[in-house]
């Protein structure tokens, strides 16, 4: 990947990238058995969200998506002037019906969802989707460490996009590159509303020498995936109910216990956790998969804590 990126660097960077990201998106196509008119490539799966509300989503109109999850659909909805319609998920994260019901004309699935790293199964998605009034979004930034997708929906349903970035699973947070994979008509409206050169040079040619490793890819899923298991183990050992986690973090809970002061003393000893001073999270930890030694002191320290 670094080679692709200094050709890329000695090459054209006087020059403007190529505003389609085509090389890319016939990469991602050829990956993912998707037509390359059903890809958009964005500046992070955060822009993809951005461009979705902006294009889809009027003043007063109802976003609807479950609870607690990633907080910028909030964010977004609000700086549009939408009205966010929150369905809090039962306590085992399992999709609230509520959401199908909404009369949204957006909906956002994060799936696997954060901070729970729970997955909702792929056939209630696609229930979802035929039962919601307007466009389902699966933001699938997880799903690389999940064991399945919805990424099968599209092109078989026209309000379905699913998301998907190089910031997770690739470890590539920093090139700022996500896909968004829907129907072409619903991708144009995007487009229309999206900057010319939102996908620098540099970043789409290492985004597509990433995805034509995707050994290095998988070899870091298999080892978080390992360690989720080893860590989750040793977190119920320690008192700690564990969600059934599809993601590269778990969320572990003392039920009643606020967990804030646990966060805080980890964080003294440099040992960085998610903690979420509100009422449905303040008794969890999110905890990432880190290396086999982080998650070693981590686990020493809560010991010493708990
Ligand atoms: C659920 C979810 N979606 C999207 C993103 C944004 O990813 P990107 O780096 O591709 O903008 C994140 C990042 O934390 C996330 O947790």
């Amino acid at each position: 990947m670094l080679e692709a990126l200094a050709r890329a660097a000695e090459a054209s960077v006087r020059l403007y990238p190529d505003p389609e990201s085509s090389s890319l998106r016939a990469r991602a196509a050829a990956v993912y058995g998707v037509p390359v008119d059903h890809i958009l490539v964005g500046n992070g799966s955060d822009e993809l969200l951005t461009l979705l509300v902006r294009a889809i989503v009027d003043p007063g109109d109802r976003v609807a998506f479950p609870v607690p999850t990633y907080s910028l659909y909030d964010t977004l909805v609000a700086v549009q002037g939408g009205e966010a319609v929150r369905v809090p998920f039962p306590a085992d994260f399992s999709l609230p019906a509520a959401v199908a019901t909404a009369e949204a004309r957006l909906t956002f699935l994060c799936n696997p969802n954060s901070p729970s790293g729970t997955l909702v199964p792929v056939e209630q998605v696609e229930a979802l989707a035929r039962a919601v009034a307007g466009v389902l979004v699966v933001d699938e930034a997880y799903v690389d460490f999940a064991r399945a997708s919805a990424l099968g929906l599209v092109g078989r349903l026209d309000n379905v996009v699913v998301l998907r970035t190089f910031s997770k699973s690739f470890s590539l947070a920093g090139l700022r590159v996500g896909l968004a994979f829907g129907p072409p008509g619903l991708l144009a409206g995007l487009r229309a509303v999206k900057d010319s050169y939102n996908v620098n040079r540099l970043s789409q040619a290492a985004a597509e020498a990433a995805l034509a490793d995707l050994a290095t890819m998988q070899a870091n899923v298999a080892k978080v995936r390992a360690t989720r298991a080893t860590l989750t183990g040793d977190l119920e050992r320690l008192g700690y109910a564990v969600l059934p986690s599809e993601a590269n973090f778990v969320l572990a809970r003392r039920r009643g216990v606020d967990q804030g002061p646990i966060a805080r003393a980890l964080a003294a000893r440099d040992i960085l956790v998610r903690h979420f001073p509100v009422p449905a999270l303040a008794d969890a930890l999110r905890i990432t998969v880190g290396t086999d030694e982080e998650i070693r002191s981590l686990l020493d320290a809560l010991g010493a804590t708990a």
